[in-house]
């Protein structure tokens, strides 16, 4: 049936045990904790230990997931994966996962949108279902960004992390209904945050290596003032879009790269900060991760209610943006 509701029936997450302190970082790079927590409120954040991958935290995630949910992996028709850091650039992480969930029909693909790929990949599941064919979807958002990190570059090493979140959608299910989304880019900005080499422009050679073009570069001050633009005027076209405002909002689930951020987005669009969810302390920007994973820890910790108004909004690399509103 076409009008059948969509929800987001199951959510899991999965963060590696190793935890990078402040105080490990001061004796890495030239830095303090006290910095560290004032510019940007996070205390530790965790990575993964030889032989973890984006996969493999997607599989711990999607089970936990899938469980929450009563869908067996066979049941999955669809599997998403948004991540900028996939195990390999040939095959995607999406038919990694798949195969390690021992699923052999699902259609699966990565999508690349950084930050915002868990509801850029949301939206395009969501769309997808509506059309008619697939009946339950995995929505993942899995990084390493620990892998493309200068471990000698204080000014961003200090504030990403890996982990992994999922949502299973599945049709017929009332709970965690998807009202509207709003997805916008300027690639004019593309160089504000970006890995230079491993693609068509600049393939990897010793020389690149060398000038450690494999590592995440960025103009934090100037994706700051973006960061916080994009994601005021993402959740105020979300809201205008559904008819709602910021007084219907129950939870403000943003994108966790800094607390500075996420406070003046909640200041602006008027929502108590006791509202917003916050992990950034215990894990850092987890890139597209930091969503789901917020979104799993509050359904797993009975933080959610039935009719909860969750406000997703994050920003990223492209740059990219994103809000979604939820019915739970
Ligand atoms: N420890 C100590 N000092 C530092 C560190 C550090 N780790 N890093 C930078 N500094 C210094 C700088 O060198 C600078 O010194 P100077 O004044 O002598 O030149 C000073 O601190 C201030 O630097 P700013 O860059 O102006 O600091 P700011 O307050 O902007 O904070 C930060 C930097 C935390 C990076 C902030 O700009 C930010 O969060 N930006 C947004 C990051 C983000 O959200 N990115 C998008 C998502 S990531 C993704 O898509 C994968």
């Amino acid at each position: 049936m076409a009008d059948e509701k969509i929800g987001i029936a199951g959510t899991g997450f999965y963060v590696p045990e190793k935890v990078l302190t402040n105080a490990d970082l001061e004796k890495m790079v030239d830095t303090t904790d006290e910095w560290i927590l004032t510019r940007t409120g996070i205390k530790e954040r965790r990575i993964i230990a030889p032989g973890e991958t984006v996969s493999s935290m997607a599989e711990i995630a999607a089970r936990q997931a899938l469980d929450s949910a009563g869908v067996a992996p066979e049941d999955l028709d669809l599997i998403i994966m948004g991540t900028i850091t996939p195990d390999e650039p040939l095959p995607s992480a999406a038919c990694l996962l798949q195969a390690r969930l021992g699923n052999t029909t699902a259609a699966s693909f990565d999508i690349s949108a950084a930050c915002c790929g868990f509801i850029y990949a949301l939206e395009i599941g969501q769309k997808l279902m509506q059309g008619g064919r697939y009946r339950h979807a995995l929505i993942v958002a899995a990084e390493t960004l620990s892998t493309v990190t200068d471990w000698e570059d204080r000014d961003t090493c200090v504030l990403f992390g890996d982990g992994a979140g999922v949502a299973v959608l599945s049709k017929g299910c009332d709970q965690g209904e998807m009202l509207d989304f709003y997805l916008g880019a300027d690639g004019a900005y593309s160089s504000l945050l970006e890995i230079e080499a491993g693609g068509s422009a600049c393939p990897i050679s010793h020389e690149v290596l060398d000038q450690r073009k494999q590592y995440i570069k960025m103009e934090g001050n100037k994706v700051f003032k973006l960061a916080v633009a994009s994601m005021v005027s993402s959740a105020q076209h979300v809201l205008e879009q559904t008819g709602l405002t910021s007084q219907d909002v129950t939870w403000l689930l943003p994108h966790q790269a800094n607390l500075r951020i996420m406070k003046a987005v909640a200041k602006r669009l008027k929502i108590p900060v006791e509202q917003v969810y916050i992990n950034v302390d215990r894990y850092g920007n987890m890139s597209g991760a930091t969503v789901p994973i917020g979104l799993a820890e509050m359904d797993h910790n009975g933080i959610l209610k039935r009719g909860d108004l969750i406000l997703m909004v994050a920003f990223g690399g492209g740059l990219t943006w994103a809000a979604s509103l939820v019915r739970w």
